[in-house]
């Protein structure tokens, strides 16, 4: 069924005051309010608990949920209660309306595409031959230490907006393109600039480790010695200047060892970085392990894990972060055991790991596609991985990833009436409407 037309005020508001909502909005109309209250994060069963209300409405105060239920009773709330009676209402029109989408694994700055190197795979080149000749990431890290901070934050602005559009309220960022320390803090810097010129939450990631920098490869033991740069120089100054919540290392063949992965993330968490690993993308190294045993915040990829991993992410708290974008790009077979993960009771989370190399995709819609057809979550799993269990492995659980009273009115509307139509109708952007903290950041009212 498609929703009605919108009767709500929302047009004469976009005209009359520039996107700006008062503080008390009243949102009506939602077809299905897929709250995702409850406990988190979410394991097994409870990941397809989604707490939909259905013909549900929701109290925003202060750009933080005041009141969510059955219409019926919200808006008796807001009649009997005078503060509340001048609220401004907002009508869906019998959408969806869901907790924003939390984007838990992005490179957000990068200087260019590699539209050259997608069209070497599709020829029959791999993504590590690629590399192995100086293309993949060391392509983007010569782009980036040569393009000014100006044109790396216009586009990560337009990225931002394009993220907005399509329903996330939150994303983590990597650094990892620069590999030098002016390179690196270039790119940190940038992220905290960001949040100051749009509305989305970027939490920052230090990946110094993404690869070993063109200038140590010459050296007989230049990876080491990167290492060890990392972790008694640029890790120490990047918390020192507070330009990371956590630091990440690729661990893999071709990148980095467990055992150097160890030292970088223990010398981060020295420093208040929580860590997070790149692990098991092409080959298994035992880098699951080692997320385990430092007890990591995430542990992402996952596609070359073995049964061993998999028992040992399901009892512990690291959240299994599974990016299908990348297979998908890379044209690939393998996705990571979603099924045997959820089985198994491992916290799940999705992202787009939106990055110009394996997922050039912010589109989250797109990601739970992937997910549903390619790896079997259905798409209520999908679903709470991509927004309450990412919000966990950001720690911030308490505030974003559901819509429960004293959360913030982080919302994304989708132009359906059924949450299962996002995945389902693949390969187009249902988003109709983006709330930031209860203020409008994106609209399609008026297309
Ligand atoms: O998450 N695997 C390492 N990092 C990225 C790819 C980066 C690139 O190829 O530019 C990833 O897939
Ligand atoms: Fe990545």
């Amino acid at each position: 069924m498609l929703p009605q037309q919108c009767n709500c005020a929302i047009e004469k508001r976009l005209r009359d005051d520039a996107h700006e909502m008062s503080e008390l909005l009243l949102i009506t109309g939602c077809a299905q309010l897929v709250t995702l209250s409850g406990p988190a994060p979410r394991r097994g069963p409870a990941l397809n608990d989604l707490g939909i209300i259905h013909d549900g409405a929701l109290l925003v105060r202060d750009g933080v949920v005041a009141a969510v239920g059955p219409r019926r009773k919200v808006e008796g709330l807001v009649a009997r209660n005078g503060k509340y009676r001048r609220a401004e209402k907002l009508d869906l029109g019998g959408r969806v309306l869901l907790p924003g989408f939390v984007d838990s694994h992005t490179h957000l700055v990068s200087p260019a595409s590699r539209a050259s190197e997608y069209e070497q795979r599709i020829a029959g080149a791999s993504y590590e031959q690629i590399a192995r000749s100086g293309g993949g990431i060391l392509f983007t890290v010569r782009k980036l230490r040569a393009a000014s901070s100006d044109a790396l934050k216009q586009r990560a602005l337009a990225a931002l907006k394009n993220f907005a559009a399509h329903g996330t309220t939150t994303l983590e960022a990597k650094s990892g393109y620069g590999l030098d320390a002016a390179s690196e803090l270039k790119i940190l810097r940038l992220h905290r600039q960001l949040l100051e010129l749009q509305p989305l939450d970027i939490t920052s990631t230090f990946l110094g480790a993404h690869v070993v920098p063109p200038e140590f490869r010459r050296r007989s033991n230049g990876a080491d010695a990167y290492v060890d740069s990392l972790a008694r120089k640029l890790i120490p100054a990047v918390a020192r200047a507070g330009l990371a919540q956590f630091c990440d290392v690729f661990c893999d063949r071709g990148a980095f060892t467990v055992a150097q992965a160890r030292r970088i993330l223990t010398a981060g968490r020295a420093c208040g970085l929580e860590p997070r690993l790149h692990a098991e993308q092409l080959a298994r190294t035992g880098a699951t392990r080692l997320a385990v045993q430092l007890n990591a915040a995430s542990a992402d990829h996952l596609e070359k894990i073995n049964r061993e991993d998999i028992s040992a992410l399901a009892v512990s708290n690291v959240v299994a972060t599974l990016l299908p974008g990348c297979c998908f790009h890379l044209g690939l077979r393998d996705y990571a055991p979603a099924r045997a993960l959820i089985t198994a009771g491992a916290i799940v989370a999705l992202a787009s790991d939106f990055n110009p190399g394996t997922s050039p995709t912010l589109n989250m819609q797109m990601v739970l596609s992937l997910a549903c057809t390619q790896m079997r979550m259905t798409p209520a799993e999908a679903l709470a991985a991509a927004t309450i269990n990412a919000a966990y492995s950001l720690r911030r659980h308490d505030r974003i990833g559901s819509i429960e009273v004293g959360k913030y009115a982080d919302l994304a509307v989708f132009d359906l009436a059924d949450y299962r139509e996002i995945p389902y109708y693949f390969g187009v952007n249902h988003c109709w409407l983006t709330l930031k903290r209860g203020k409008i950041i994106f609209s399609r009212v008026n297309q």
